[in-house]
C-alpha cells in the first residue's frame, strides 16, 4: 500500500487553515494510503522554549487529529521525537545538501521577516523535514504551499542519495497540494498564520468563535451597494464551507445589494460552527483524557519505528556505516 506522511508543528491553537489546507485533504488520503502522520515537535522547538507549552500544544494537536476524525486502527498518528531515528537520518542527509539552498529555505525568510533570530534549527529546519519524509518511504506529501519547497527538498535529496548510494535508497516523494485550499487567507485576508496573529483558532467557543469572525477585515461599501464576493475574505472562506447552492445563494446577495457584511460574516459563522459543533465536543474529550491521547501516540510510533528502523538500516548499509 502506497504511504501518505504528514506533519503539524505543535506551536499554538491549530487554526482554520491547518484544517483546511493539509488536515481535511490528508484525512481523505488516509482512506487510500497507509498514512503516517505526526505532530512535528522537534521543529516547534525552533520556537517554543517552554516545555509545559510544548506538551500542552502537542496534546491539543493530537487531539484535534482524532476530534477531526482520522481513525488510528488504520492510520499511524506519532509525535516526531518518539522516533529519534530521523535525527540520524537528517545527520546523512545534511552532508548531501548546499549550505546556499537553506539559506533561501522559507522557515529561514519568514523567521527574517518577523523579526525572529534565524537559530540553527530555523536554518536546518528543511533538513529534519526531508528526513521526516524520506525516514516512511513516503509516496505523497499532503501540505498547504507554503511546505511546497520543503517538500521539493526532500525529493531533490533523495534523487542525491539515489545517484550516490544506488536506486532504492530512498524512496522519492510526491507532494499534493488541493489548489482550492492551498493559501487560506486569515482575518487580514494575508495567508492565515500563528506568526502573523490572523488565524482563526478551531476551537473557539462559539461566541468567542462568532466575535473572531466579525472581525475579518472586510471593504466599506455601503449596506445597500452590491459588493463583489471574489476575492472578498469571508466569502473566500465560506465557499470552502458551504454546499454549492449556499454559495450561489451568497454570492447572490453580494451581487444584489441591501446586505451588509455584517450578514455575511453571520453566514459565514453559522457553516463553520455547523461543521465544528461535533468535532468541538470530541476535542474536549479527548483533551480531558490525555492518558488516552498518550495511548494513540504509543501505538503510533511502535508502528512509525518499524519502518524508521527498517530505513535506516537500508541507509547505513548503502552508505558505508556498517
Ligand atoms: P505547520 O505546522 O506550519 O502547518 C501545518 C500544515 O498546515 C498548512 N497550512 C496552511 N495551508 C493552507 N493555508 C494556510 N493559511 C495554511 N497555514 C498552514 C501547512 O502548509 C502545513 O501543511 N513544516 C511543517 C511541519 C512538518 C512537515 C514535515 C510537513 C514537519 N515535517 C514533513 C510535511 C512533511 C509546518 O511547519 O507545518
Amino acid at each position: 500500500m502506497k504511504r501518505a506522511l504528514t506533519g503539524i508543528k505543535p506551536t499554538g491553537n491549530v487554526h482554520v487553515g491547518n484544517w483546511l489546507g493539509m488536515i481535511d485533504p490528508a484525512l481523505a488520503l488516509a482512506d487510500e494510503y497507509e498514512a503516517f502522520y505526526f505532530i512535528a515537535d522537534y521543529h516547534a522547538m525552533t520556537t517554543v522554549r517552554d516545555p509545559a507549552k510544548l506538551r500542552k500544544f502537542t496534546l491539543e494537536t493530537t487531539a484535534t487529529w482524532l476530534a477531526l476524525g482520522l481513525n488510528t486502527d488504520r492510520a499511524a498518528l506519532f509525535r516526531q521525537s518518539d522516533v529519534p531515528e530521523v535525527c540520524e537520518l537528517a545527520w546523512i542527509l545534511s552532508c548531501q545538501i548546499p549550505t546556499g539552498v537553506l539559506e533561501r529555505g522559507h522557515a529561514v525568510k519568514s523567521a527574517k521577516d518577523g523579526g525572529l533570530d534565524v537559530n540553527v534549527g530555523t536554518w536546518y529546519y528543511p533538513v529534519l523535514m526531508s528526513a521526516d519524509i524520506l525516514l516512511y518511504d513516503s509516496d505523497i506529501v499532503p501540505v498547504g504551499r507554503d511546505q511546497k519547497q520543503h517538500v521539493e527538498v526532500a525529493r531533490d535529496l533523495a534523487v542525491k542519495m539515489n545517484h550516490h548510494f544506488g536506486e532504492g535508497t530512498l524512496a522519492v516523494p510526491t507532494v499534493s497540494i488541493k489548489d482550492s485550499v492551498a493559501t487560506i487567507p486569515g482575518l487580514d485576508g494575508k495567508k492565515m498564520s500563528k506568526s502573523y496573529g490572523n488565524e482563526i483558532p478551531l476551537w473557539l467557543p462559539p461566541k468567542k468563535l462568532r466575535k473572531l469572525l466579525m472581525k475579518i477585515v472586510t471593504d466599506s461599501t455601503p449596506v445597500e451597494e452590491p459588493k463583489n464576493p471574489d476575492g472578498d475574505t469571508v466569502f473566500e472562506l465560506y465557499k470552502l464551507l458551504a454546499s454549492a447552492e449556499d454559495t450561489a445563494a451568497l454570492r447572490g446577495r453580494y451581487l444584489s445589494g441591501g446586505f451588509g457584511h455584517g450578514h455575511f460574516k453571520q453566514d459565514l459563522f453559522e457553516a463553520l460552527d455547523a461543521l465544528l459543533a461535533g468535532p468541538r465536543e470530541e476535542y474536549q474529550r479527548w483533551v480531558d483524557e490525555p492518558d488516552s491521547v498518550k495511548q494513540v501516540l504509543q501505538r503510533g510510533s511502535e508502528r512509525a519505528r518499524e519502518v524508521a528502523a527498517a530505513t535506516v538500516d537500508r541507509v547505513r548499509s548503502r552508505t558505508g556505516l556498517t
